[in-house]
């Protein structure tokens, strides 16, 4: 089956069970797991594993389900749990979930996760706005037969995080008083964390936060013309920078307490957002 044929088969199957057409895509990162019982009126929801040829999360921490329901009273999907290219899926896989969040309609793609701080200005627990990824050390999603419907073989990727909406976010954490940073963020496959020797690299390269995902999604999300934006939270500062070693736990934990301030940035941003879509998306 080739990844478009794949990817019709995931459409048919989601529209057959569910009726429902999001305007925004959420997908949330570690420590954000709740957010879709918390801060969403659900409207119905789809296990992964009831929708046939769907790749699965099998990370620790994340679910794997769709949401449906409004967030601030806009109509959203909401991913609880994504799947990570070091899990074993071809990268066609790992971006199904955001091409198949573009068919039912979504025009905006709003990406969360957890990563590891570069910048020697950042602290464990900040928020990081992504204004521009390197990509260039994993697979590109697109690789492989282009998918004309969805869009051009060689997409432009000069805007790849919106600046509109990047503005719009920046306002919404100045006015709750949300400390926000913004950078780059560069996606490795993982699993492993970094060593610091590439850590020391990665810094002269650019990079503000290293993280296992989110620039691949960001790419096919551009590619089939949805707008995206993008926040890290920074769970801990990257190898090599403080004496202790580096465990999921404490991602996890850091992404916990960093929620609450997270989840209050994240709705009011979607319904700003919201009224972005509807003055500039037909
Ligand atoms: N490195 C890579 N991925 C991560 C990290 C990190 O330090 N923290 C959270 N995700």
């Amino acid at each position: 089956m080739t990844p478009y044929e794949k990817l019709t088969k995931c459409y048919q199957c989601v529209t057959s069970k569910i009726d429902f057409k999001p305007k925004i895509a959420l997908v949330l990162g570690s420590g954000l797991g709740d957010f879709a019982e918390t801060a969403v009126d659900i409207h119905s929801t789809l296990d992964y594993s009831d929708i046939e040829g769907f790749p699965r999360s099998t990370v620790e921490g994340h679910k794997g389900r769709f949401v449906f329901g409004y967030i601030n009273d806009v109509p959203c999907v909401v991913m609880q749990g994504r799947v990570h290219y070091y899990e074993g899926y071809p990268m066609t896989d790992v971006v199904l979930p955001a091409r198949l969040m573009s068919m039912l309609g979504a025009k905006v793609l709003f990406l969360t996760n957890a990563s590891g701080g570069i910048n020697a200005g950042f602290s464990a627990g900040d928020f990081m706005l992504i204004k521009d990824h390197i990509s260039c050390f994993v697979p590109n999603p697109l690789i492989g037969e282009n998918i004309d419907r969805l869009g051009t073989r060689f997409p432009d990727m000069s805007r790849i995080y919106s600046p509109d909406i990047r503005e719009i976010i920046k306002a919404i954490a100045a006015r709750l008083g949300i400390k926000l940073q913004e950078g780059v963020y560069l996606q490795l496959t993982g699993p492993s964390f970094e060593s610091p020797a590439e850590i020391r690299m990665l810094r002269t390269f650019g990079a503000d936060a290293v993280g296992m995902s989110t620039a691949v999604e960001a790419i096919a999300a551009n590619h089939c013309g949805m707008l995206v934006c993008g926040i890290s939270c920074i769970s801990n500062l990257a190898c090599g920078m403080t004496d202790n070693p580096l465990t999921h736990a404490e991602v996890q934990e850091c992404a916990d307490k960093a929620a609450p301030k997270f989840k209050q940035l994240i709705s009011e941003s979607i319904k700003n957002i919201s009224g972005y879509i509807d003055l500039h998306c037909q």
